[in-house]
């Protein structure tokens, strides 16, 4: 739990499968806060590869270096999990000017329903920056090479299954 005067933040997201580009934005905004909690949209309205259960192992399993930082998933809105958490914090990665108006519409609502809670957003690491679940799951799909731009768990359990 963060002490009195400490930081939570939430850094939500559907992490479908994790990607190198979601690791480095917790590893730089674990160092901005006291408690870092990735959490992982479980009632998305989007049809996921992998189940909450294997998006939330994957995390677990690349979060080892950070002490500061754990696991979570929710459903509902996100202001209202994040102030059960006691977060203070909304953490967003941005890395094309695409993603801005996105980010936004949801910072501004999030804003309206939550006043306490802040959005903060961290720019992509440039070498990240083209890097989305999506497109890792297409390349992989195809035959394409996706080492480097996943964490080596996410690539060995895509390898796993038979086809996606
Ligand atoms: O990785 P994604 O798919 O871009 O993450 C989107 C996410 C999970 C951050 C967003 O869909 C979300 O916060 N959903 C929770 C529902 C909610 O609170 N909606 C209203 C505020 S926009």
């Amino acid at each position: 739990m963060a002490n009195a005067s400490g930081h939570t933040a939430i850094y939500p997201g559907s992490f479908d499968p994790i990607t190198n580009g979601h690791l480095d934005l917790i590893e730089r905004g674990s160092r901005l806060v006291d408690r870092l909690v990735v959490s992982i949209l479980s009632n998305d309205n989007k049809q996921p590869l992998f189940s909450v259960e294997e998006r939330m192992e994957m995390l677990s399993e690349v979060i080892g270096p950070f002490p500061n930082v754990e696991v979570d998933c929710f459903d509902g809105l996100l202001v209202d999990y994040a102030a059960r958490k006691g977060a203070t914090v909304i953490l967003r990665g941005i890395r094309a000017i695409s993603d801005y108006e996105f980010e936004l519409q949801m910072a501004l609502m999030n804003r309206r329903l939550g006043p306490g809670i802040e959005t903060i957003f961290l720019m992509a690491g440039e070498e990240y920056s083209y890097i989305s679940s999506r497109l890792v799951k297409e390349v992989f799909r195809l035959g394409g090479n996706i080492s480097g731009l996943v964490p080596p768990t996410v690539e060995a359990r895509l390898r796993k299954r038979k086809s996606i």
